[in-house]
């Protein structure tokens, strides 16, 4: 396996450069070792975005080390917010009042950035930019836009609701919003414009998405009631500062609990890693597939469970995922269609369709690589349906410049006959730029 060149990460808005290399990956026999990984992109974020809002000086370590959750800090600084980031992955930040920032806040690759921030824009008294990269830019907005509208800010955007985003801020009402679609963003982008929000806000979600939104608020002092799947929050509170160490990245550590799942002699330990239910639905999704999977020293920091958690590979039955679930894993939703080849019965992908409007359209790209790995693959509108007992081979795939599509695929080469060569795989970095050193250490031939 060849290695990207590396990458630089003293700089917090550093563009992203690496999205053009390429990896090969030959098969492997077995994954064996342990793991610590680091901290979770969703929580990050948001501890970010709270910490610049917060009264003091928030210190997190294990700050996510992905390009996406830099441009959370690079957008935070631009708005005159003073962060200190160490080489050891700890970040301070300087809770103040934002100023108005002197050019468009670019949010690169993130969309978590551009929808979560633009909650906290909403409610600032002035106006800004949003801006992002090319795949950012032909995301759907409307669905921060629309909710932040009837708050009281003033929003244009480009055609179709598309980014750019200016954002002329304003002093919010509550609102009381049924979500159309099930985004844990866009929830949290609500709960956070009703900090500046006069009465108390009310947000429904369809499903039950991750709720760190909700957590992080908690943590950093904010009071909020939830009531099934709707949660309400009083404008006006005020928050404080907050030490923390970031749970390891559930949604990372996802293709390696894939990896060793391949193999029946894998034996891997993944080191403090998220364990919020929102986000673990993998595991019980692997267990019944017929992994084992065990989790101990289970404990909770500021309302996030963190655990070790312990797999070993086996014959991998097929499965059916839809619905809630569906909505629960779809950040894991590439990977497990990845290795589904390698399943007896195959996996079936149902109620995805937001699939198609992440980083990339997530459905064709895996249709489109698993094709050309020789897999017969089943594409559909919403989903996708993947029959078992197929043996891939290795081909070249085009990660679409897709961070999880790069590292999926890195995943079924594993278990293919010959060498993958993996396009544009330097997009890992959006999330986890160690992942192809630390796939390559775990690796057994
Ligand atoms: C995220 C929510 C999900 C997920 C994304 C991170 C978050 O997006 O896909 O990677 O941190 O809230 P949606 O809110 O668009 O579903």
């Amino acid at each position: 396996m060849s290695r990207p060149a590396r990458e630089r990460h003293d700089g917090f808005a550093e563009p992203s450069r690496m999205q053009h290399n390429d990896i090969a990956i030959r098969p492997a026999r077995n994954i064996v070792g342990a793991v610590r990984l680091p901290g979770d992109k969703s929580i990050s974020h948001r501890y970010a975005m709270l910490g610049a809002l917060a009264q003091g000086t928030t210190r997190l370590r294990n700050f996510s080390t992905g390009a996406d959750c830099a441009s959370t800090l690079g957008a935070l600084q631009s708005l005159s917010v003073a962060i200190r980031r160490s080489e050891q992955g700890q970040v301070e930040i300087e809770g103040s009042p934002w100023r108005v920032p002197r050019a468009p806040l670019d949010c690169r690759n993130s969309g978590s950035t551009m929808r979560m921030l633009s909650g906290i824009l909403a409610g600032q008294p002035f106006t800004s930019e949003l801006t992002g990269d090319e795949s950012l830019s032909r995301r759907p907005m409307a669905r921060v836009i629309e909710p932040l509208t009837r708050m009281g800010a003033r929003i244009e955007a480009a055609a179709g609701a598309r980014p750019p985003l200016r954002i002329t801020g304003h002093e919010l009402q509550a609102i009381d919003y049924r979500l159309p679609v099930a985004s844990a963003q866009v929830k949290t982008a609500i709960l956070f414009a009703s900090l500046f929000a006069q009465g108390t806000t009310a947000v429904e979600e369809p499903v039950r998405t991750r709720d760190h939104g909700e957590l992080a608020l908690q943590a950093f002092g904010a009071e909020l009631a939830r009531d099934g799947n709707r949660v309400a929050m009083a404008g006006g509170q005020k928050l404080h500062a907050i030490e923390a160490v970031i749970p390891g990245d559930i949604s990372s550590a996802a293709f390696f609990l894939c990896a060793a799942a391949l193999f029946a002699g894998s034996n891997l330990l993944l080191d403090s890693v998220l364990m919020n239910p929102t986000r673990a639905a993998l595991l019980d999704v692997l267990i019944g597939m017929g992994c084992r999977i065990s989790v101990v020293n289970l404990e909770e920091h500021h309302g996030e469970l963190v655990g070790t958690v312990g797999v070993e590979g086996a014959e991998l039955k097929g499965t059916t995922i839809a619905g809630a679930l569906s909505a629960a894993l779809i950040d894991e939703l590439p990977v497990l269609a990845a290795i589904a080849p390698y399943t007896t019965g195959g996996i079936e992908i149902r109620d995805a369709r937001e699939l198609r409007v992440k980083e990339s359209d997530r459905i064709a790209a895996v249709a489109a690589n698993l094709r050309a790995m020789g897999a017969s693959v089943e594409e559909r509108e919403e989903g996708l349906r993947v029959p078992g007992n197929q043996q891939l081979h290795g081909a070249e795939v085009d990660s679409a410049g897709d961070h999880r599509i790069a590292m999926a695929f890195a995943v079924a080469a594993l278990r293919a006959t010959g060498d993958t060569l993996i396009h544009g795989a330097g997009a890992a970095q959006i999330s986890y730029p160690e992942f192809f050193t630390t796939l390559e250490a775990l690796v057994e031939r």
